[in-house]
């Protein structure tokens, strides 16, 4: 190709696993992405603390070095590329970057739950672009269709796997009988999961996605303290497989939806039916459905983490930021809708869902007469019951599937419940999502 064409110099701060998929990427397709920009982005600094380690790439060792900070004020360098991760570190890089005008692309979703409103704004003072495709999704396009093809759209709900971990260990713990352990270990080795894996199994790491979501639909950044986070660490196998003898199986969820002008943001285990697209997502992949008021639904699909599919993302911001520098128009598209209304976050409390309840009963007669009466004291409904005669100790399981309720009243009948002296074990309670 044309050896004139402009180049743009790319400054990676963080050589692991996606860093090392950039770098990747660029060696096999940066022509081809330099033939589709008419202009190459070319990798001229490369900072990470260890240089020494084999990441399965060759690089000039000339690119590579340990200082970010020079990366970040080194006058070759026109984008930074932020793949550090944590909020310490990258928050000082990204900003300061955005200080120096230099666009910045990062894939560093907890920076951006955590620190958001400051970010974004400084990339609005400084007037360069800020991509962060890669935040939320891994291979999946979702923040771009959010930000441009669902633009028209008054956004109704959201409803995503957004954790490729989670979903692994979930699928492996059902398809494999794996132990959770085994499946996390598993999923760490696949470079799926957080250099912590508690953000995985503990459900930040979705909540993080969650945010970012909502931010762009509802055009503020939700605070991460006001989102309800359950993650998969306590699901047993008990209930796995309880929940697919009912034609539901167990997902991780990320919930964002407009309920009366307020807006509900929420990630737990959810039972999913069977027939429901979001129960066919297995293994690393994420789904996520948005349901917009013009668009209807529209389901995006694809791998949620892992080294080539979050590169081939951050390549694609890459790839806009060069354009828009080559056509003089940063921040074509703005990080965040440009005019901020806030809206107020509904508490759990007023959630209404169908619920799971696992409870541990003494198997005497009368016991289920007690139960069925408190819910219904508190408004709960039943829609099935299953026993099962396999006791533990004295108590047998017993599930209990209900009609939509109000958490709230759940809440209270699960408090009286458990005062009971026939109840064994605490209940379990998993929410539904149809
Ligand atoms: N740890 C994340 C996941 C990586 O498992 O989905 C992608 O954000």
């Amino acid at each position: 190709m044309d050896g004139r064409m402009k180049e743009i110099g790319i400054g990676l701060l963080g050589f692991g696993t996606v860093g090392a998929g950039v770098v990747k990427g660029l060696q096999a397709n940066g022509e081809l992405v330099a033939d589709r920009l008419g202009a190459r982005p070319v990798l001229r600094k490369i900072a990470d603390i260890d240089l020494e380690r084999d990441r399965g790439v060759s690089v000039d060792p000339a690119v590579l070095c340990r200082d970010a900070r020079a990366v970040v004020s080194d006058p070759s360098v026109d984008v930074v590329v932020e793949l550090i991760g944590g909020t310490r570190v990258a928050r000082e890089l990204v900003l300061s970057a955005l200080e120096n005008r230099k666009p910045v692309v990062t894939a560093n979703k907890a920076l951006l739950a955590e620190h958001g409103p400051e970010v974004f704004k400084k990339a609005a003072e400084s007037g360069v672009d800020l991509y962060f495709g890669a935040s939320v999704g891994g291979g999946i396009p979702i923040i771009r269709a959010l930000r441009e093809g669902l633009i028209a759209n008054r956004i109704l709900s959201i409803r995503g796997i957004l954790n490729g971990t989670s979903n692994y260990i979930l699928t492996q713990m059902e398809e494999q009988h794996s132990s959770f352990e085994r499946a996390l270990g598993e999923a760490q080795q696949k470079g799926y999961a957080e250099a912590d894996p508690s953000l995985d199994i503990d459900g930040v790491d979705t909540a993080h996605k969650a945010v970012i979501l909502a931010s762009l639909a509802y055009g503020f950044v939700v605070p991460m303290r006001s989102v309800h986070v359950e993650g998969v660490r306590n699901l047993s196998e008990m209930d796995i497989f309880n929940a697919l003898a009912l034609g539901y199986r167990i997902k991780l969820l990320a919930v964002v939806k407009e309920f009366g002008g307020d807006i509900e943001v929420r990630v737990h285990p959810a039972l999913v039916p069977l027939d429901h697209v979001l129960a066919s997502v297995s293994g690393v992949f994420n789904a996520v459905m948005v349901q917009g008021d013009l668009s209807g639904q529209t389901l995006y699909y694809g791998r949620g983490a892992g080294q080539d599919p979050t590169a081939g993302t951050v390549i694609a911001d890459v790839a806009d930021v060069v354009r828009n520098l080559v056509a003089g128009c940063p921040r074509r598209v703005p990080a965040v809708p440009l005019v901020r209304r806030g809206r107020r976050i509904r508490s759990m409390d007023e959630i209404q869902t169908r619920y799971y309840l696992r409870m541990s009963l003494l198997d005497r007669p009368g016991v289920l007469g007690q139960i069925t009466s408190a819910l219904g004291r508190h408004n709960v409904s039943i829609a099935s019951v299953l026993q099962k005669e396999v006791r533990v100790g004295e108590y047998v399981p017993v599930v209990i599937v209900t009609h939509e309720a109000i958490e709230k009243d759940c809440d209270a009948a699960l408090e009286e419940i458990q005062g009971m002296d026939l109840v064994g074990a605490k209940t379990v309670r998993l929410r539904i999502e149809e």
